[in-house]
């Protein structure tokens, strides 16, 4: 009897120090920028690299963490907000730029001031001061990406925006009408789920997804940030191994896990700075979350005491992994 309780006592003495042990060894490092308002964090698992985009410079990036170098393309067409590589296709990618899908090719070696861009497909026509924001691969291969308010229209009535699902040949087809800051974006692994963030409206959802058709249907809200009390708006999201959300919040100066099941918050990882955009599972073993964050919203007092404010971020040693992002498949 006593020398079980004294192994009890061993056993919980060890759990506090692994549990100790694994808190210390949370680290969050700064890896790029600060740029102004980074975003769309794409690990592509072939190559090893980590393509993201800053949105009011117009460039796609992509950060190497082998060598530590960032290199960018600038786009002529406008503000850029989401960037994916095409399956099959060398140096090819799809960007989201403006209220314009775009082709965009691009050695992501190297620094490109004007590479070739071509138009595939174009939304929200007819709606004024709207444009591209997050987008995602589904399990098919087919990009799903959202519009939003320009920030400057903000004032304006929300909810002139949409998620669009583009089909191989780039033909939309509008999923979710009327949003307004299109978010998120994140399947189940047993393709039958799909999340997604309306961020003004402070939630994140969820509604069954057909993988055949690639129709949605049925939505419920999963975690209801107002309710729950949790301070900040909904950005970017990804999915790690066990089926959890990991989620951005914006103005917050966080990130958090949810639980996808029951919408519980697991855990909550403070960052640095405020402005936390989105978030991916990159490296060559999937467990480095980056974090993509902005400035551009931000006093010179306040990026004062944020120094790091729109830096890409790696979170190393929260015990999970992400799964592969995949390419795009397009024309
Ligand atoms: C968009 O702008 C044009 C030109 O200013 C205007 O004629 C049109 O009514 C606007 N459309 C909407 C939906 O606001
Ligand atoms: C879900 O889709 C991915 C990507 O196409 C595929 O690798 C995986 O096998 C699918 N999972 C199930 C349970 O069908
Ligand atoms: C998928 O959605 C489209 C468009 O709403 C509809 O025409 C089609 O019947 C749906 N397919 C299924 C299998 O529900």
């Amino acid at each position: 009897m006593k020398t079980l309780r004294i192994l009890l006592i061993l056993n919980l003495f060890i759990i506090s120090l692994t549990f100790g042990k694994r808190t210390e060894n949370l680290k969050i490092e700064k890896v790029t920028g600060p740029y102004l308002l980074a975003e769309g964090p794409h690990w592509d698992a072939e190559k090893n690299l980590l393509y993201f985009v800053d949105i009011n410079s117009q460039k796609i990036l992509c950060y190497d963490p082998k060598t530590k170098i960032t290199t960018h393309a600038y786009l002529k067409c406008g503000l850029v907000s989401v960037v994916v590589p095409v399956a099959g296709k060398e140096n090819t990618f799809i960007a989201g730029c403006g209220t314009d899908l775009v082709q965009v090719l691009w050695n992501p070696r190297t620094n490109n001031r004007n590479p070739k861009i071509k138009i595939i497909s174009k939304v929200d026509v007819g709606i004024n001061d709207t444009r591209f924001n997050d987008g995602k691969v589904d399990p098919k291969g087919r990009f799903w990406g959202g519009t939003m308010l320009l920030d400057s229209k903000v004032a304006d009535p929300p909810n002139q925006a949409s998620l669009y699902r583009f089909a191989y040949d780039g033909t939309p087809t509008t999923m979710i009408t009327p949003v307004s800051v299109s978010n998120g974006l994140v399947w189940s692994h047993t393709n039958d789920s799909f999340y997604y963030i309306d961020s003004q409206a402070y939630n994140i959802v969820v509604y069954d997804y057909d993988d055949t058709t690639g129709n949605i249907s049925n939505k419920r809200v999963l975690l209801d940030l107002k309710k729950t009390k949790i301070k900040g708006i909904p950005d970017g999201m990804t999915i790690d191994k066990a089926g959890n959300l990991w989620v951005a919040i914006n103005t917050g100066g966080k990130v958090i896990h949810v639980d996808s099941k029951d919408g519980k918050v697991l855990r909550s990882v403070k960052m640095p700075v405020t402005d936390v955009s989105s978030v991916a599972f990159g490296g060559p073993n999937k467990d480095i979350l980056y974090v993509t964050t902005a400035r551009d919203k931000l006093s010179k007092a306040q990026i004062k005491v944020q120094p790091t404010a729109g830096s890409v971020f790696a979170i190393h040693g929260l015990g999970t992994t992400g799964s592969p992002m995949l390419a795009c498949r397009i024309k």
